[in-house]
């Protein structure tokens, strides 16, 4: 059979703005290098018409989408059978449409993990973990870091209240051996190996308070944001002798997470990282 008689399967990434994603060269990059026949596209939702946006390109013979700011919490709401880890998260960044049933699922979590496990080379199990934010972006990650089984995670956030109910959500998630904590920004003690700022203070160019002295040598500083320049959260992190690491990484792998949830195929991200990293 030749290629031409070969219809590709079509999937989107909806946000809105969506004109600067890079998931469509991600996929594509993808498709190319497992031979999976697909199309990828952007698609800008209006803020308050996303359900009807998504249901049109299903409607359309869309198989499946990404999702992005602002309608995380719009897909959740609208999927008909969420992943446990979706639900957990409560936000939903991966739709896969199968017949009537519109399936959420979210891969940022396990692409953190990829990131942190497989291209850092930096091991969660045992360790002590300090999660910056209380957000969704902090809340989507929380149960693939558990099951990695960390010897502690601390999650600090400026409003504790929020990092509080965050800890009560997910102590039945726990592993044996494990603590899961809240506190604000100043209360974490002690060198901890993984520092993840989860919060959205890199954007406007602000830095979460933590002691220095959570870092050392040998700790990890990933800022889930990246750019061409790192996030004054990584340079504060490298002043203090942390290893430091932006979020591109996460970026790949949670959109290798996505097509492998579609196409059952998991592809390789180094060469792509890379690409990305240099085209940044
Ligand atoms: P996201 O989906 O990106 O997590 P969010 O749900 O609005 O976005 O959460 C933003 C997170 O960043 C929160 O943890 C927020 O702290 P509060 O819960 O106290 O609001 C945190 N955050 C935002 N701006 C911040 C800043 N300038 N300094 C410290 N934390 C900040």
């Amino acid at each position: 059979m030749s290629t031409q008689e070969i219809t590709p399967d079509a999937y989107c990434v909806f946000g809105n703005p969506i004109a600067h994603s890079k998931s469509p060269a991600i996929h594509a990059a993808f498709a190319q290098q497992t031979g999976e026949a697909i199309v990828y596209e952007r698609r800008l939702a209006p803020l308050d018409g996303f359900a009807l946006a998504a249901r049109g390109f299903a409607a359309e013979g869309g198989r499946g989408a990404n999702v992005t700011v602002p309608f995380k919490l719009d897909a959740c709401a609208l999927a008909t059978e969420l992943t446990p880890r979706a639900r957990a998260a409560g936000a939903v960044n991966t739709l896969r449409f199968d017949g009537d049933v519109i399936l959420g699922d979210n891969t940022d979590g396990a692409g953190l993990v990829a990131d942190i496990v497989r291209n850092a080379g930096v091991a969660v199990a045992g360790k002590r973990v300090l999660l910056l934010g209380a957000g969704g972006a902090a809340r989507g990650v929380v149960l693939p870091l558990l099951q990695e089984q960390p010897a502690e995670i601390f999650i600090a956030n400026r409003t504790v209240a929020t990092a509080a109910r965050l800890v009560e959500q997910f102590q039945d998630a726990v592993p044996a051996g494990c603590a899961l904590r809240a506190g604000g920004f100043e209360q974490p003690d002690g060198v901890f190996d993984l520092v993840i700022n989860a919060t959205s203070a890199s954007l406007a160019g602000d830095l979460p308070p933590v002691p220095p002295a959570v870092f050392a040598a040998n700790t990890l500083a990933l800022d889930m944001m990246y750019g061409a320049a790192p996030t004054v959260f990584m340079d504060f992190a490298a002043e203090n002798g942390a290893q430091v690491r932006d979020g591109l990484g996460m970026l790949v792998e949670q959109a290798a997470e996505a097509f492998y949830v579609w196409r059952g195929v998991r592809p390789a991200t180094q060469d792509l990282l890379a690409l990305l990293r240099g085209a940044l």
